[in-house]
């Protein structure tokens, strides 16, 4: 009994102790930790609260677990239940007694709080470079395109003429937003909780204003029990990523519509699609299938880190080690579909032919037929419906509005002249939408200008 009693009471601590461990993922932000203890023991000394001995001890001994973890000398063992015990545990075992002196003034509460703001906001800033290179693709692809006419669409039926360089330009502009997110959520959660403590400060005469500076904040978090228990920050980044993402996949939506071949719009690069294994003809997008499918699993971790902070009373509580896992694979799925998406994407073949000749057959110049008539006195309910049957009329003879005879025009109305090919043109179509934001050369020459610069100013804003 006692035999069977002690083996079982020793697998359920071992069961326990694998529930609880966090270290199998926390180890992610060692780079941090290490950081974070640097700067707090860097504190400590100044307020004299450890002796400058000790200081040096303490950061020969953390510079020499990051050199030893970076070069891969060192490896994270199972015993340990998350990355503040294996760095303390090494530290200790490396320098001995001052190595027990880093954590004074501090829990692992706030360290924990201070790690994952450290590390977001290095994630933020690699994001932020990918989103920055999409979008210089994408200006690139606007610029060589500003005469590629190809029908716009609602509902996904043809409406009327754009550009391309005009419908990737609305992609700049939701990227250019998801961009201004990032700058934006990295302002407000730049505050530092390194000082809350467990939830309540210390006694010790910590600086946190010093300790904050070190470590690159605007200040410290100006109320402890919420510095130990906020995630706000990180549930800005996942709605953030889950936007990125939500960008990526309509994109991914259209390509994978626009490489169909129905369509043939675009022709994929050979390196960024993939062949079937039964049958093949084909060519697949599976890149962009990818960027789409994975859309799920970013929206994932920002609907499970708002429901495990739903409940939570002030301050830490366990459930919060539940934040790290999935946003560590949003960030990293987020970043790989944005590295993904810019090569695809960049490495496209617009086929212009087949997008201007889809633009022609489709009606998608009867508004501009329409406003013809409107120019020579009709009025707009009248010209619709004149269009209207001249439509009808093509729809029959299975011809565009281009192809009929200015017989067959004036057998509608008399108002018809000459002039109404060149007035429904593609060209003309969409040379006269000069409006700001619109298809127009001249319009989008502007909107060009005014990207170039939101990029060269390096701001998201
Ligand atoms: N691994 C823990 C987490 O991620 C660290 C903080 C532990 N604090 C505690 N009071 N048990 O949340």
């Amino acid at each position: 009994m006692k035999l069977w009693g002690g083996r079982f009471t020793k697998e359920e601590n071992q069961l326990v102790h694998n529930f609880n461990e966090s270290l199998s993922f926390d180890q992610k932000f060692y780079r941090q930790d290490i950081e974070g203890s640097i700067a707090h023991v860097t504190m400590l000394a100044k307020q004299g609260i450890v002796s400058e001995e000790d200081r040096e001890a303490i950061l020969g001994g953390l510079r020499g677990i990051l050199a030893d973890l970076d070069s891969g000398k060192l490896t994270f063992t199972k015993e340990h239940e998350d990355i503040h015990s294996f760095v303390e545990a090494n530290l200790i075992q490396r320098i001995g007694e001052a190595g027990k002196r880093l954590h004074t003034g501090r829990s692992r509460n706030d360290q924990v709080a201070l790690d994952m703001k450290l590390y977001c906001r290095d994630e933020i800033g690699e994001i932020d470079a990918l989103v920055k290179a999409l979008l210089e693709a994408l200006l690139e692809i606007m610029e060589n395109n500003l005469d590629t006419y190809m029908p716009g669409f609602t509902h996904l039926q043809k409406a009327q003429p754009v550009t391309l360089a005009h419908h990737i330009g609305a992609y700049f502009e939701m990227f250019f937003r998801d961009r201004s997110r990032l700058h934006d959520m990295k302002k407000r959660m730049n505050t530092c909780p390194l000082g809350a403590g467990a939830l309540a400060g210390t006694t010790y005469p910590l600086d946190r204003e010093y300790s904050s500076a070190l470590l690159g904040f605007d200040g410290p978090t100006q109320n402890s029990m919420d510095s130990v228990s906020d995630r706000d920050y990180l549930i800005e980044l996942m709605s953030a990523l889950s936007m990125i993402a939500m960008h990526l996949s309509r994109f991914s939506e259209e390509i994978i519509i626009w490489n169909s071949n129905e369509y043939r719009f675009v022709e994929l690069d050979d390196a960024y699609s993939t062949g079937s294994s039964i049958m093949p003809q084909k060519k697949n997008p599976d890149i962009a299938e990818l960027v789409r499918g994975k859309t799920g699993r970013v929206y994932g971790a920002l609907i499970s880190l708002l429901t495990t902070m739903k409940g939570l009373p002030l301050a830490y509580n366990k459930d919060m080690q539940e934040d790290k896992e999935l946003s560590f694979d949003a960030i990293d799925t987020v970043k790989g579909c944005l590295a993904l998406f810019t090569g695809m994407i960049s490495t496209t073949t617009f086929r212009k032919d087949v997008m201007e000749s889809s633009a022609k057959s489709g009606f998608t110049n009867a508004t501009d037929a329409a406003d013809y008539l409107v120019s020579h006195g009709v009025p707009f309910r009248d010209a619709h419906t004149i269009v209207g049957q001249l439509v009808l009329l093509c729809l029959d003879k299975g011809i565009a509005l281009d192809d009929l005879s200015l017989e067959e025009f004036r057998a509608v109305s008399p108002v018809f002249g000459e002039d109404i090919y060149e007035a429904i043109s593609m060209e003309t179509c969409v040379k006269r939408r000069i409006t700001t934001g619109a298809p127009g050369q001249d319009a989008m020459k502007q909107a060009i200008q005014v990207y170039k610069r939101r990029l060269a100013d390096g701001s998201g804003d």
